[in-house]
């Protein structure tokens, strides 16, 4: 095959986090770039980002400025626009829209941007015969996009499932070892720059999900399907259930799971159990991991820094050194038209086994009660611990479930919480055995 060996021209989009750490690694390791595209350059020629006077760090001497990022569909010295900007919509989907319309390659970390419009993204991709990419989007310097999309494409897919925030990691982590409420290792997080001032997107369970859905695409064949995840963060998660998961040899992770099921695709995202000892129940802190389950190849785990500019860095550079060599294929492995609509699995039919903690009166047949309820909806309780003797306080009880379907589990729960003897809504969370 010959190699085209014009440099790639490309013009980036937002020189926050990300974009800077972009303009550095490939001023950095130019060469070693240069080497791995077959000596094909990879020139950064124009940027954007919304003020002009900020002080960056990172090179920016020789590169034109676009004042609207817009513009740079229409530079003629441009193969690649670079989309670094973020969000779902406005400037960012603008940007790669006209990119696309005007014959650039695409190249973006956008997550959110991806998970609702990566259908409609990739088909103007196909009708303009230009490449959409996006490697960092989903667990950054983790290749979990080419993994599934190219080294894995032999096998029918039964499971994603993964920690894919750093920040939630990092909290549950710290909850757990130090024994500290949500709130105050929200703060630790923030203080060390794992969270943002307002950390909504990530602790209640959005941003895990904008990249379930761009895997769960990736790995079943279909449209990245935002609404159709169930998502649920780790706010109500006390250093208690921590302690007691513990106990029962498990760890609590935020968890996004896509599954196929005889009913449908399961999405969802939520705090769950994992099993101390599994891949997944070992990761902590900031780390990501992505576990896939091939019909071929068994299980697969990938592990690393998800988050940041040095890996997320990483996979844009890896994206641009494949447009540079020729290589890049369709953004969601199949044509458009051939990925299917999502047919979600009713929550009647998503099944796990359960943790539950209650905060009981300590007093007679108040067990008796609980166990009568989980019995009527046929819930089989796996283990249960009642804890300590306390006549004027509630006492926990912690149960766990063999597996039932949530409808059930959500019956039993919505009447247990109506006893007179149980304190405080029940907290339940699923148990994730890959
Ligand atoms: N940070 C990470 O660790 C990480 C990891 C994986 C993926 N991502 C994704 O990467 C993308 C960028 O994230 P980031 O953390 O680098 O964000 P960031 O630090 O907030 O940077 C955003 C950049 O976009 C520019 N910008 C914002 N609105 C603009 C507009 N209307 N016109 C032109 N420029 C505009 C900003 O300009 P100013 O600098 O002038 O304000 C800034 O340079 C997002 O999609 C994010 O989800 C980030």
């Amino acid at each position: 095959m010959r190699l085209d060996m014009t440099p790639l021209r490309i013009a980036v989009a937002g020189l926050g986090t990300v974009g800077s750490a972009t303009l550095r690694l490939l001023k950095q390791n130019a060469e070693l770039v240069a080497t791995r595209t077959g000596g094909r350059p990879v020139a950064v020629v124009a940027v954007s980002a919304r003020d002009r006077n900020k002080a960056r760090d990172c090179p920016l001497e020789g590169l034109a400025w676009v004042e609207d990022p817009r513009q740079m569909a229409l530079l003629p010295d441009v193969d690649v626009v670079v989309e670094l900007i973020g969000g779902a919509d406005g400037m960012a989907k603008d940007v790669c829209e006209a990119a696309l319309r005007h014959g650039k390659h695409v190249v973006t970390a956008n997550k959110a941007l991806l998970a609702r419009h990566g259908a409609a993204l990739a088909a103007e991709a196909e009708k303009q015969d230009r490449r959409l990419m996006f490697e960092a989007a989903a667990a950054a310097g983790i290749p979990i996009i080419k993994t599934l999309r190219e080294s894995l494409a032999g096998n029918r897919m039964r499971v994603v499932q993964g920690i894919l925030n750093g920040t939630c990691n990092y909290i549950l982590t710290r909850m757990g070892e130090a024994n500290l409420d949500f709130a105050v290792a929200l703060r630790e997080a923030q203080e060390r720059g794992y969270a943002e001032a307002d950390p909504a997107m990530d602790v209640d369970g959005y941003d895990t999900a904008h990249k379930l859905a761009v895997l769960a695409a990736l790995a079943f064949g279909t449209k990245p399907d935002f609404d159709s995840v169930t998502v649920e963060g780790i706010r109500r998660i006390t250093p208690v259930d921590l302690l007691y998961a513990a106990e029962l040899k498990f760890r609590i992770k935020l968890l996004g799971v896509a599954r196929l099921t005889d009913h449908g695709l399961e999405q969802r995202v939520g705090p769950c159990l994992v099993p101390v000892g599994t891949p997944l129940s070992k990761i902590d802190d900031v780390l990501n991991a992505v576990l896939v389950q091939g019909d071929a190849v068994g299980d697969v785990t990938l592990s690393g820094r998800g988050a940041g500019g040095g890996p997320t860095s990483s996979a844009v550079v890896a994206d641009l050194v494949d447009l540079a060599r020729g290589y890049a294929g369709l953004p969601f492995a199949v044509p458009v038209a051939s990925l299917s609509a999502t047919r979600t699995t009713p929550a009647d039919r998503r099944e796990s086994g359960w943790y539950i903690r209650l905060d009981v009166k300590d007093q007679p047949g108040v067990v008796a009660d609980i166990t009568a309820i989980l019995r009527d909806e046929a819930i089989s309780i796996e283990s249960l611990l009642q804890r300590g003797r306390s006549p004027m306080n509630a006492v926990p009880v912690i149960i766990t479930t063999h597996r039932v379907d949530e409808a059930a589990m959500r019956r039993a729960m919505e009447k247990i919480g109506k006893l007179e003897s149980v304190r405080d809504e029940p907290c339940w969370l699923r148990i994730e055995n890959a």
